[in-house]
């Protein structure tokens, strides 16, 4: 595991992320084998997490897709909670403590922290990476422009 806070701001060590992602992902396309890869990957890479994965668009709800961590809940309503919160305004979502998030859904009680990112290509919501930490505000600025980064190399490098 990389230790993404060693470097100050943690930019360097969300570089290292990028070229072990690029290379992951590099010989294949499909959907559903680089989201379940990307998930397996962050959950083992990224330190302090409990949860991550997709939640993906469908008709306007977020259903479960592939993922790390406990059983969660299914389907989730555009607008409800933190990642129906990112499916509506398409903006991700810090959130440093999930229990003062008006609505926010409890899929794991250890959950405290949360940060979710839309996945947004060619203008369509495809659906969220949501990734939970049972550390309250593990989630920084720097660790937001970093695994936003890595979402679109996943994006890039995966046909959706
Ligand atoms: N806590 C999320 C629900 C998904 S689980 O954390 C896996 C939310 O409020 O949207």
């Amino acid at each position: 595991m990389i230790d993404l806070n060693a470097t100050g701001a943690g930019l360097e060590g969300y570089g290292l992320l990028a070229a072990q992602l690029e290379a992951l992902l590099a010989d294949e396309r499909d959907f559903i084998a680089n989201a379940a890869q990307f998930s397996a990957f962050l959950y083992s890479q990224v330190e302090d997490l409990n949860w991550a994965g997709f939640y993906l668009n469908r008709n306007e709800q977020l259903v479960l897709g592939p993922f790390q961590g406990q059983v969660a809940c299914v389907r989730i309503p555009f607008g409800r909670g933190v990642c129906g919160a990112a499916a509506a305004s398409q903006e991700t979502q810090r959130v440093e403590d999930v229990h003062a998030f008006p609505g926010h859904i409890a899929c794991d009680s250890a959950s405290n922290s949360e940060l979710v990112i839309p996945l947004v290509k060619d203008g369509r919501l495809l659906g969220v990476l949501d990734l939970d930490s049972p550390k309250l505000a593990r989630f920084s600025e720097a660790d937001q422009v970093g695994l936003e980064r890595l979402a679109g190399i996943f994006l890039r490098l995966t046909d959706c």
